[in-house]
């Protein structure tokens, strides 16, 4: 039996690029850039399987030229928005995501985020390699706390649980959670945290709101200039989920005017786009979309793609199909 032929879009791990030439026909992306909509349309026409990633862009006008070859979507990464996965599926379609594999390194990130700005780190080390720095003394660069504050966390799945974990026990925070669903009382149990029934009630509770719920349409700028009015004054909001989540003209504006004490995002509406107004601000620490961006996660990454394509090739129900 002919191998299915598969095409990745981007550069992955070279342990995973390895494995999968060993077991499909395999093409890669060598140029690392992101494809085109009219490359997608050609490539759903030859392909069996396309492995895409969070940088490409899949709207339902790339599934309508063509009679696909294509059967599984099988993506990098465990945010799956950029598919329009009704389409996919109206042309039957599977796809596929890698959830757990990312959650500790997500979190880890959103931790340092919330350190980071919290701590003046950013600004800090700014002002010692400009060498503007004067010497300690007792006023210089003062930040807030973190150990016991209050955390909000919008999203309790995987990643929100494992930003729980770590506050939680690692700087005895209190947890404060708002889900679409209820969530477990045992879950709830493990961080000692509440629940509260919307994002207004979470809001003026917190020192600290991290946002893991997923980006798409339904949660564009769930986080606008009246929930930011809702925040604390002192308080910092933190992103690693999806930059659509938060209207970042109300956030400069925020941060310009001290409604808020500063902010940490890992990623951006119009990624690697950054809106001027935000590199302009100091409160802020920026990284560029690192939250799964360890060899050990990107790998395991890779490799639990690869467990979803042989299932699904070999006739079983892929653990992580999502449409
Ligand atoms: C994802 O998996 O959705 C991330 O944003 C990339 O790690």
């Amino acid at each position: 039996m002919s191998k299915p032929k598969v095409l990745v879009t981007r550069r992955w791990p070279q342990a995973v690029e390895e494995k999968m030439a060993q077991i499909f026909d395999l093409s890669l992306n060598t140029s690392d850039t992101p494809l085109t909509e009219a490359e997608f349309t050609s490539a759903l026409g030859q392909y069996d399987a396309i492995l895409p990633t969070v940088t490409d862009r899949l709207p339902a006008a790339v599934f309508e030229s063509t009679a696909p070859r294509t059967r599984i979507l099988a993506n990098y990464g465990v945010g799956f928005a950029h598919i329009d996965t009704a389409a996919a599926k109206d042309r039957g379609i599977a796809v596929t995501n890698t959830p757990d594999v990312l959650s500790e390194c997500t979190a880890d990130i959103a931790m340092t985020l919330m350190l980071m700005v919290a701590r003046r780190a950013g600004e800090g080390e700014r002002e010692l390699r400009d060498g503007r720095w004067t010497g300690w003394r007792p006023t210089h660069m003062i930040g807030t706390k973190v150990s016991g504050a209050t955390l909000g966390i919008i999203g309790f799945g995987r990643i929100g649980q494992a930003m729980a974990q770590r506050a939680h026990f690692g700087f005895g925070m209190k947890i404060i959670v708002q889900n679409r669903s209820a969530v477990p009382a045992e879950v709830l149990a493990r961080y000692n945290a509440v629940q509260v029934p919307t994002i207004e009630d979470l809001l003026p509770q917190c020192n600290f709101v991290s946002l893991h719920c997923p980006g798409g349409v339904a949660n564009r700028h769930l986080i606008n200039s009246r929930r930011l009015d809702l925040m604390r004054p002192g308080a910092f909001l933190i992103n690693t989920a999806r930059g659509e989540v938060v209207d970042e003209h109300a956030l400069a504006q925020a941060l310009w005017f001290g409604t808020i004490g500063g902010a940490g995002l890992d990623v951006f509406e119009r990624e690697p786009k950054i809106p001027r107004e935000l590199l302009d601000s100091d409160n802020l620490v920026l990284l560029p979309h690192l939250g799964s961006a360890t060899r050990e996660t990107r790998e395991a990454m890779g490799f639990r793609v690869l467990e979803n394509l042989s299932d699904f090739f070999e006739g079983r129900q892929p653990r992580d199909r999502v449409a």
